[in-house]
């Protein structure tokens, strides 16, 4: 073997290269969908893998595609277009696998990382760990593992006298104390790219899979005089891939108790961790409160003071401070400071309620701006709507903006009322300071200062009951009625 370089060149040199070997089928998770591509917090598990690999600075990064690959070349074009890909066409193992991602980089020098694109909880910071140990030993090779109480299907650590690792055996290809050994492999190793080149042209698929399997470069190092050392790692999440479900349902279990733990740390108060979920890119600020049954996704952010919840789903939503969210459910929203939203309000993309505004009970809207102070507090439908601020919305108001065929904008100006049950069809403007009465269609627009009415004028029809409904209840109601308003007027002539 050659001289490699010296320890101190080493630590100063960027990585060479990170190979996340993704190629594998993923039967099990009986997914017409990648299983990469499945999530994990709001996110694909192979994003959390690019994450990682990202996050040591590689001069490459190669993802290691096959099974339903134009998928996930698809996905890797969005989420980090600065990930190559190789293609491993036939899945001949670990090994080859390997040989792939390196075959589309050509001649490297330095380190390599190889990883799993399976294995979410892995962090930055425990490669960046490995990298350091595995320069300061100086080593060959640096396994990550791990001792864990069940290892059954996984690689085993067989180390030497001297504590080095001297190979991997795989669970089936190990002799019976070999799998009473609990320190297993990840499958996460740093390399020296001269070795591994030089292991992987050795490789045989001499083994009960007949596959190339990369754990055989350990030996081929060795015997060519390199040391392999270990890493251990103690939290053993990181170490596990997804394959099926029930897998993923515990890792998301598990990353979302993570998450509520941070943020409970950082002083939100989370009433039932057991029903609250958020996701990986939320942020919360101190003194936010969330009540049983939140569920907060994507960019979500929420300020000081706000309380969010019960039963509360939020995608995408600006919650500012203070600001009270009850039985909601909303996306690319943005909910002003002190403004009041539900209980059981609907908030779809392009809504904007500005500052002490009110969304009250059984209200949807869409594409409304809704200004400061201004309330919607009741059983309506506001879609593309600007409400000016301080302005009042009746109960079961309705935004009609679609005719059928084009949407048009309603908008009702500063400190304007419109009384309940009005339909307000677009496009019309309400001016600033009008009102529209309960009860009218209105079609046309209404200037400052105005009073609309746009509906049919109340008749009242005498002795229709008696002579309609003759010997009803209602009929006798009546006469009783007017006999004792009769007497009443009687009385009064007395008096
Ligand atoms: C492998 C290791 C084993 C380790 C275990 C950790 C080998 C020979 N064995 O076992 O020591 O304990 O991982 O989980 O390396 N892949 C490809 N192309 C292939 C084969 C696999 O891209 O041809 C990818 C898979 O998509 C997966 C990863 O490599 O992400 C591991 O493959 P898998 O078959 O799960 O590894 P094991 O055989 O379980
Ligand atoms: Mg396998």
């Amino acid at each position: 073997m050659s001289a490699r370089p010296d320890p101190a060149d080493r630590r100063a040199a960027p990585i060479a290269a990170v190979v996340v070997l993704a190629a594998g089928g993923g039967t099990r998770m009986k997914s017409a969908r990648s299983k990469l591509l499945h999530e994990v917090a709001g996110h694909s598990m192979l994003s959390y893998a690019v994450d990682a690999a990202t996050a040591v600075e590689p001069q490459h990064l190669v993802v290691v595609v096959g099974h339903q690959r134009e998928q996930v070349q698809a996905h890797l074009t969005d989420i980090a277009p600065h990930v190559r890909t190789a293609v491993q066409a036939e899945q001949k193992g670990t090994g080859h696998a390997v040989q792939c991602g390196l075959a589309e980089l050509g001649e490297l020098a330095g380190e390599i990382v190889v990883t799993y694109g399976d294995v979410p909880m892995l962090t930055g910071e425990t490669l960046k760990e490995l990298v350091t140990t595995h320069r300061e030993a100086g080593d060959a090779i640096t396994v990550l593992t791990a001792h864990v109480a069940n290892p059954t299907g996984y690689g085993r650590i067989i180390r030497d006298d001297d504590d080095t690792v001297a190979r991997i055996v795989e669970e089936r290809d190990a002799a019976e104390h070999e799998r009473r050994v609990t320190e297993i492999n990840s499958g996460i190793y740093v390399f020296d790219a001269e070795v591994l080149r030089e292991g992987l042209g050795q490789l045989t698929a001499n083994n009960d899979q007949g596959e190339l399997y990369l754990t055989d470069v350990i030996s081929v190092a060795r015997r060519s005089g390199g040391r392999v050392g270990a890493f251990v790692i103690e939290d053993l999440w990181q170490t596990e891939g997804i394959n099926d479900r029930l897998q993923l349902s515990r890792m998301n279990a598990e990353m979302n108790r993570r998450i509520l733990e941070r943020w409970m740390r950082a002083g939100v108060t989370i009433a039932d961790p057991a029903t609250t979920w958020i996701h990986a890119d939320v942020d919360l600020a101190e003194d936010v409160t969330l009540l049983p049954g939140t569920t907060l996704q994507g960019a979500t952010s929420v300020a000081t003071g706000a309380v969010i919840g019960p039963e509360t789903t939020l995608t995408d939503v600006e919650v500012g401070e203070n600001a009270t969210v009850t039985r909601t459910q909303g996306s690319l929203a943005s909910i002003g400071a002190g403004a009041v939203v539900g209980p059981f309000a609907y908030l779809r993309p392009g809504t904007i309620l500005e500052a002490k505004g009110k969304i009250g009970t059984f209200v949807e809207t869409k594409n409304a701006r809704i200004g400061p102070g201004a309330k919607v507090p009741h059983l309506t439908y506001a879609g593309d709507v600007v409400i000016g601020e301080g302005a009042n919305i009746g109960a079961g108001t309705i935004f009609a903006n679609y005719d059928g065929v084009t949407k048009a904008v309603t908008t009702v100006g500063r400190y304007s009322f419109v009384g309940s049950n009005s339909v307000l069809t677009a496009p019309v403007t309400i001016g600033d300071g009008a009102y529209v009465a309960a009860g009218s269609a209105v079609t046309g627009d209404v200037d400052p200062g105005q009073l609309a009415v746009a509906r049919g004028r109340q008749r009242n029809i005498n002795g229709w009951v008696a002579r309609k409904r003759a010997g009803s209840k209602t009929a006798e109601a009546a006469a009783e009625a007017s006999a004792s308003s009769d007497a009443q007027t009687q009385q009064g002539d007395q008096s």
